[in-house]
């Protein structure tokens, strides 16, 4: 079991399969990308694969999701999927990606085991898209999410990152097209993980914001809390129901006591935190030969146990990770 000393479990594994990504969201990283891992720093499939077996035989994880950078960039994923989907107890998997790939690859994800996808979008403006991801690719990302819908990938979750003077009056709208199009819409506060250093705290768009601003067209009801479990997202009934709506709001109301998550980088890297300061290096200890998997077991336990409180982002010493959000993985 990996738990922590606050007695949080973690059973929720966060795989990061690259740092690398084809859009260039303002908010992740700069025009011209970062300085992506090397090749050899990879951990290869049979790595990834091993570390899982791992943390769902030995460990207790239950539900591994994949993320990058952007996830479908990795060749290897739906092997990696596949292969997993085999491992007993079965994982629930899912995946957590900018879309663009999934028209291309959700029949064959399905097949190999995947259950589900969060796709992040953030505007239904083709122009505005252009303009916070630096690419001109609204149309493949929509393209993506319905093929994953129509895949029975579900439910397909949006992910939407709202930027003030750019898309922070487009929450209403954006619940209505999600509502038509059978997708569950979250709203995700900004967070200061992006590559440039530009977060700031006044500047950003609160789940206060995106709750009045939703408000003025829809009526909000809470879910109760038994619903929300250890999820990131509260989740409010929209008009009554059926549909929801989540805010993700790490920043305003941060829910670090619920945490049951554990992350590997690309890598092999344990984080315990989005905002872990410090990682366990789990490659290093898989490529000496004779690390046995109950060793790698017992330096994750450990990692683990090293787990803060919470986020440190209303401590006045607070310092941002040096890895940004793309090479943790979300
Ligand atoms: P499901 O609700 O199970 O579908 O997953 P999820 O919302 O955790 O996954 P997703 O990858 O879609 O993440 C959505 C947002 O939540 C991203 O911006 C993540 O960075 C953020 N998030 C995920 N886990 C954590 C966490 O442990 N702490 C914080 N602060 N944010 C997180
Ligand atoms: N703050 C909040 N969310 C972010 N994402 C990427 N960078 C940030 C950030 N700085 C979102 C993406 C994606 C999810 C995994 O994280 O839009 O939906
Ligand atoms: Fe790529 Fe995701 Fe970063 Fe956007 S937020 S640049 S989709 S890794």
């Amino acid at each position: 079991m990996l738990i922590d000393t606050y007695g949080r479990v973690a059973t929720d594994l966060r795989v990061s399969l690259t740092d690398r990504c084809n859009l260039r969201c303002t908010y992740c990283m700069p025009e011209e990308g970062l300085q992506w891992l090397a090749k050899p720093d990879l951990l290869t499939d049979d790595e990834i694969v091993r570390l899982i077996r791992i943390a769902v035989t030995d460990l207790g994880v239950t539900e591994v999701r994949f993320t990058g950078g952007e996830p479908l960039l990795r060749p290897g994923l739906v092997g990696i999927v596949e292969r997993c989907a085999a491992l007993e107890p079965r994982p629930r998997m899912s995946l957590t990606t900018n879309g663009i790939g999934l028209k291309r690859t959700a029949t064959a994800l399905k097949a190999a085991g995947l259950d589900r996808v969060n796709v992040s979008l953030d505007t239904l403006r083709p122009d505005v898209f252009k303009t916070l991801t630096r690419r001109d690719r609204h149309h493949d990302v929509l393209d993506g999410m319905a093929a994953a819908r129509d895949a029975g990938l579900t439910p397909v979750k949006v992910n939407a990152v709202l930027m003030p003077g750019l898309n922070d009056d487009e929450a209403p709208d954006l619940l209505a097209w999600a509502m038509e199009n059978e997708y569950e819409l979250r709203f995700i506060e900004q967070m200061p993980l992006d590559a440039q250093h530009g977060w700031k705290r006044d500047g950003m768009i609160t789940a206060g914001d995106i709750l009045e601003s939703l408000r003025t067209r829809f009526t909000l009801t809470p879910e109760g809390a038994d619903e929300r479990g250890s999820a990131p997202a509260e989740r409010w009934v929209v008009d009554g129901g059926p549909h929801t709506v989540g805010v993700i709001a790490s920043v305003t109301r941060p829910f670090c006591r619920a945490c049951d998550r554990t992350r590997l980088t690309a890598d092999g890297q344990v984080r315990t935190c989005l905002f872990a300061t410090e990682e366990t290096d789990l490659r290093a200890a898989l490529r000496s030969d004779d690390t046995t998997d109950a060793e790698v077991a017992r330096l994750w336990k450990q990692a683990m146990w090293g787990k803060k409180a919470g986020s440190g982002l209303d401590d006045p010493s607070f310092l941002q990770p040096e890895r940004p959000m793309s090479a943790i993985g979300g």
